[in-house]
């Protein structure tokens, strides 16, 4: 299963935190604030998010229950937890993320 979500980074700009917490996670928000350009970042995490969703035809999804870490590379994982294994039937998942300054896009393949 496949999924797919590109999205524009201006999008996710000076976000209250209440709004930011609806949708991402405090491992999420801590390491794209940590970056230069923190939008870019969350972007990118939510376009993984939308792409599981499309990959699972699952629309009931909450959001920030799917987690973006990235290994000491930097490589991005889907933090398996139990919602997530749930989510996924148990299957694994892989994602990629890339972004410019004005676009972020996600794939995610779930085996
Ligand atoms: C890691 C690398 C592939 C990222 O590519 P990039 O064009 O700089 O940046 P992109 O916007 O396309 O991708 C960024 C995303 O890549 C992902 N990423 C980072 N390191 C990764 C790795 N080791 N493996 C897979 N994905 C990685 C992250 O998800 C990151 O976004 P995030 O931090 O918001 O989660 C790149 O920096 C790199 O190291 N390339 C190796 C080749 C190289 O160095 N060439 C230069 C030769 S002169």
């Amino acid at each position: 299963m496949l999924g797919i979500d590109i999205e524009q980074c201006d999008r996710f700009t000076d976000w209250a935190t209440g709004k930011l917490k609806r949708i991402f996670t405090e491992n999420e928000i801590n390491y794209a604030t940590k970056q230069q350009n923190v939008s870019q970042h969350l972007c990118g995490f939510y376009c993984v998010k939308e792409a599981v969703v499309k990959a699972t035809n699952n629309k009931t999804i909450k959001f920030n229950k799917i987690e973006v870490l990235h290994e000491a590379s930097g490589k991005p994982f889907i933090n398996k937890t139990q919602y997530v294994s749930s989510i996924l039937n148990g299957k694994d998942v892989e994602i990629s993320i890339s972004h410019t300054a004005n676009f972020a896009v996600a794939v995610v393949q779930i085996n």
